[in-house]
This record gives structure tokens, C-alpha cells and sequence, in this order.
């Protein structure tokens, strides 16, 4: 049996990292790309003799050549910009915009079957650009940005139970901002819910700072924005589908008629497995929750009409 292959591209922070957890995860070959010279070539040797370690047995290659990526199953997007201190993942719009539209332009030449996993920010209008470049079926693209946003709101939830973070289950909807929308009332911790367990001040801290989570990191980092989560998070969604696991993950997809999004590409619960997004599931919001996602909505809405005014 040929094993899966998977395309990274870019081979900075995120890329990089997001190639080790796929190696580690023994998921497929890897294929590492970026145009800076002898990045990816470096990072990707490096990380390939770290597989008799790992006991990974995937073949992993560097290059600024996108036909190295051809046949790929999965090419995930990282290129682009990384916020610095002060700015908002909306300030990154514009050049991340142009450097997402290339690089889909190339990839979709060489890999036309693959699904398209996008990481670059703003993430949900730059999945929303990946898609009208590549025209790919809407199953077959969708954005990274709701098992980050997830993972970072049960994490702060396992330590204020002092409980494992494996007990805690979550959903949270809406784009990869400040307006996403944590669900305490899906959030459960081993089938209990939150609401049960933690009071409601406590539970709005904690989705406070789940919201501010990216900002948080970049304000410690200084120089560049967070990797080792969003790349887990990546190599999470890589994983469903090549394995066709068709776990229930938050993730950016194409929305029409659900959560009446009116064809947009915005953080919903999916279906993930061999074909993608097999579905979005529709959960029964109460008022106050459907008018924060339709809040979220509207913003990323914005986000992508700025861009068809940036580029008519
Ligand atoms: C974050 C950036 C990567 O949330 O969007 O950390």
C-alpha cells in the first residue's frame, strides 16, 4: 500500500511544527514547501532524522518546487504573515490575501483531488479565498481555526477543575476572531455540564480569555503569533481525514442555509472523514446564541467584501 501524502505549505513556525506532529502521528509521506531557499530543505532533513526516534516511517522532503507536491491527499496552507504585537488578524487581510491566491494557484495545478486545509489569517476569509481560486468542491476546503480556538477553552477549563483535559468536550462556532462563540451549554466535562460545575463569573473568564487566546501568545512571543497548537490542531483535522474518522471537530466550512449563513465559509461543528466535510451539523440555538454567530457572521462577511473591493 502507497502511503498518503501530505503538503505543507510554508515551512515557518506553524508549517514546520505541523509537518513534526504528522510525522509523529505516522499520518503520511510529507512534502515541506517554502520559497525562502533551503527552509524547507533544512527543517524537512532535520525533522526526517528524527524519524528513527520517533519510530515514524514516512518519507519527508524540503523544496521550493511545487511539483514536488503533486498527487498530494491533503495540502495544508500556512503561508503568510503572522500578526505582531498590536495588530488584529483583520490587519493582515490584504498581503495575506495575495500570498494565499498564489499558493493556491500552484497547488490545485499539481494536486487537483486534494483537500485544502487552510491556516493562514484571517483564517476564515483566506479559506474563503482558497476556495474561489482553487473552485474546488466546498467539501474539499475548510480552514483551521475551531479545534485551536476549542483547545485553548478546555485547557483553561481542565485547570480550573484541576481535571484531565481529556475529559473535557467542547464546541464553540463562528469566525477566528474576538466575536467567536464558545457554547458553554455544549460544553461538558465527561458528560457533565460546565454550568454544573464551574460558576457563571468563572465561565466567563474563561471564555474571555479562550477568545484572546491568540493575542495572549503573541504579546508573550513578540515576534510572531502561536504554532504549536494551531499546527496540532492542523495535523487533528489531516488526521480525521485521511483516516476517515468522521469526528465531530469545529472547523471553517461553507455555510448556506445553516446557522442562515448565506453562503459563507464560518467556524461550525463538521463531520470530518474521508470526503471531507461530510456534513455541518446544525445545533438548535437559542436567540442569544444564533445573534452572536450572526455578529461573527456579518464580521467575517465584511472581511471578504473588503477583499472583492481590493481586488474586483
Ligand atoms: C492564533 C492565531 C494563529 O489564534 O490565529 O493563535
Amino acid at each position: 500500500m502507497t502511503r498518503k501524502k501530505v503538503s505543507i505549505i510554508g515551512a515557518g513556525n506553524v508549517g514546520a511544527t505541523c509537518a513534526h506532529w504528522i510525522l509523529q502521528k505516522e499520518l503520511a509521506d510529507i512534502v515541506l514547501l517554502d520559497i525562502v531557499e533551503g527552509l524547507a530543505a533544512g527543517k524537512a532533513l532535520d525533522l526526517y532524522e528524527a524519524s528513527p526516534i520517533q519510530r515514524a516511517d514516512v518519507r519527508l522532503i524540503g523544496t521550493t518546487d511545487y511539483a514536488q507536491t503533486a498527487q498530494s491527499d491533503i495540502v495544508i496552507i500556512t503561508s503568510g504573515l503572522a500578526r505582531k504585537p498590536g495588530m488584529s488578524r483583520d490587519d493582515l487581510l490584504k498581503a495575506n490575501a495575495q500570498i494565499v491566491t498564489d499558493v493556491t494557484k500552484n497547488v490545485v495545478k499539481h494536486s487537483p483531488n486534494a483537500f485544502l486545509i487552510i491556516v493562514s489569517n484571517p483564517l476564515d476569509a483566506m479559506t474563503q479565498v482558497a476556495a474561489d481560486v482553487s473552485q474546488f468542491p466546498k467539501n474539499r476546503v475548510m480552514g483551521m481555526a475551531g479545534i485551536l480556538d476549542t483547545a485553548r477553552y478546555r485547557s483553561f477549563i481542565a485547570e480550573a477543575l484541576g481535571v484531565s483535559v481529556a475529559d473535557i468536550q467542547a464546541l464553540l462556532l463562528g469566525g477566528h476572531g474576538d466575536d467567536m462563540v464558545p457554547l458553554p451549554r455544549y460544553t461538558t466535562v465527561a458528560g457533565i455540564p460546565i454550568t454544573e460545575l464551574l460558576d457563571q463569573p468563572t465561565i466567563d473568564a474563561i471564555i474571555d480569555r479562550a477568545r484572546k487566546g491568540g493575542i495572549e501568545i503573541v504579546n508573550l512571543l513578540k515576534t510572531g503569533s502561536a504554532y504549536y497548537a494551531p499546527s496540532a490542531a492542523a495535523a487533528e483535522m489531516a488526521e480525521a481525514i485521511l483516516k476517515d474518522k468522521r469526528r465531530i471537530l469545529p472547523c471553517c466550512a461553507y455555510c448556506d442555509k445553516e446557522y442562515n449563513a448565506g453562503g459563507c465559509f464560518v467556524g461550525v461543528p463538521v463531520i470530518l472523514g474521508a470526503n471531507g466535510v461530510e456534513k455541518v451539523i446544525q445545533l438548535q440555538l437559542n436567540p442569544d446564541e444564533q445573534k452572536l454567530i450572526t455578529e461573527s457572521i456579518n464580521h467575517v462577511k465584511q472581511l471578504t467584501t473588503q477583499l472583492k473591493t481590493l481586488n474586483p
